[in-house]
């Protein structure tokens, strides 16, 4: 094992249909593997399709990213509460008072408190995207000044472009955990992430959790992939 404290897989199960989301998922090991339900199966199947992979003994990210006033988080976030959620997520940029408001709802969960991560900066914007939206900084320096406020604020961690961890790391060194999505494999198509590493630079860069989608939902052997990725981390 590299180290006592490494790299872990979170799968993103985006899928447009419950049956191919389960046939999937029966393939996995939850003893190694994390699932996280965004928007699409969410949307799609609701609780009772977060149950079920409870049920199967995943742990469950829930990724459904809210970035609301202050009021309508902390109802959405209690709504969820008789889930046995592992993570949920939150928009940075909904702004301190969205983001008390959101860590206060979790005193309400009926069973585990899950972990809550705060969203950063999107790893589909482009410099020139973050631009065009008003953000004077660079992405390495606004990932930095939102990971600040979510430390700030009390959250779990932060969901963060793999190419702005190093810089991050050097401000942020406790126990703030990093989550990254926007992993490819050296050459491989990006779809519409337009920030992206390889599973061997998120290893290097000690990034907590890697969200591992379209790499592994998309490919013609999944478990082939997923056992490549292990092995790395193992190595
Ligand atoms: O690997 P792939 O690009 O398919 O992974 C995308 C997954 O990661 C999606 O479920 C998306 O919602 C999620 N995600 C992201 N960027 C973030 C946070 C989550 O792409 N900042």
């Amino acid at each position: 094992m590299k180290n006592f404290s490494h790299t872990k897989i979170i799968i993103a199960l985006d899928y447009s249909n419950e049956r191919d989301a389960l046939q999937f998922i029966k393939k996995l090991d939850p003893k190694i593997y994390k699932i996280k339900i965004g928007k699409e199966m969410f949307l799609l199947s609701g609780k009772v399709f977060v149950e079920k992979i409870i049920k199967l003994g995943f742990k469950v990210f829930l990724d459904l990213k809210l970035h609301d006033i202050p009021n309508t988080v902390s109802k959405a976030i209690i709504s969820l509460s008789t889930l046995n959620l592992w993570m949920i997520s939150i928009h940075v940029t909904g702004g301190r008072e969205m983001m008390e408001s959101a860590k206060s709802s979790l005193s309400y969960f009926k069973i585990n408190k899950p972990f809550l991560v705060g969203v950063t900066v999107l790893s589909s914007l482009s410099k020139l995207d973050i631009k065009e939206l008003g953000f004077s900084r660079t992405i390495d320096e606004t990932v930095l000044l939102l990971s600040k406020l979510s430390k700030k604020v009390g959250l779990d961690g932060v969901v963060c472009p793999g190419n702005s961890v190093n810089y991050i790391k050097k401000s942020i060194k406790d126990n703030l955990k990093i989550i990254t999505p926007g992993i490819r494999m050296q050459g491989s198509f990006s779809h519409d992430q337009k920030n992206i590493i390889t599973p061997e630079q998120a290893i290097n860069y000690n990034i907590d959790y890697i969200i591992l989608g379209r790499t592994i939902t998309f490919s013609k052997n999944p478990i082939k992939i997923l056992e490549k990725i292990s092995s790395l981390i193992f190595s």
